[in-house]
């Protein structure tokens, strides 16, 4: 990724970060996805007082694309105290849409300390449709 398009990511993350909702961790996400087309879709987490029923912010930037009929993604910008990477369920769920997805992680407090990878790194050996194959309907 040229270094403007990854710092346009990264801003975009930032600015999600800053609207996520994490009263019970106190610690914010925001990710920022790239489409093809070259909209940018953001997302932040969204906790509960039902802990389990929290919304990582990859998964909420994913579902911001897919449903402004967006699903080509190339790459996406994470930012988080310590530049976290994506959690197991989060790097299943993009895998679904691209498994060469670039993923860059950022420490929100140290910006210039990213971490690029891509989802073939990070979830190899995954589960994908071609193990489910077509349904039979009844
Ligand atoms: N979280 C994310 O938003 N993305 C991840 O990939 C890992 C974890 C959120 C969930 C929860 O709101 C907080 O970080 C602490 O786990």
């Amino acid at each position: 990724m040229s270094e403007p398009t990854r710092d346009e990511l990264i801003h975009a993350a930032l600015d999600a970060q800053q609207r996520a909702y994490a009263p019970y961790s106190n610690f914010p996400v925001g990710a920022a996805i790239r489409a093809a087309s070259g909209k940018i879709y953001l997302g932040a987490n969204v906790e509960n007082a039902s802990y389990s029923l929290t919304i990582c912010a990859e998964r909420v930037a994913a579902s911001a694309a897919v449903t402004a009929g967006d699903r080509d993604f190339t790459a996406i910008a994470i930012v988080s105290r310590g530049g976290a990477s994506p959690c197991g369920a989060c790097r299943q769920f993009l895998a679904e849409f691209n498994p060469k997805l670039r993923v860059v992680m950022v420490d929100s407090e140290h910006r210039d300390h990213g971490f690029q990878s891509t989802l073939d790194a990070l979830l190899p050996n995954r589960f994908d449709a071609s193990k489910v194959g077509t349904p039979k309907r009844p």
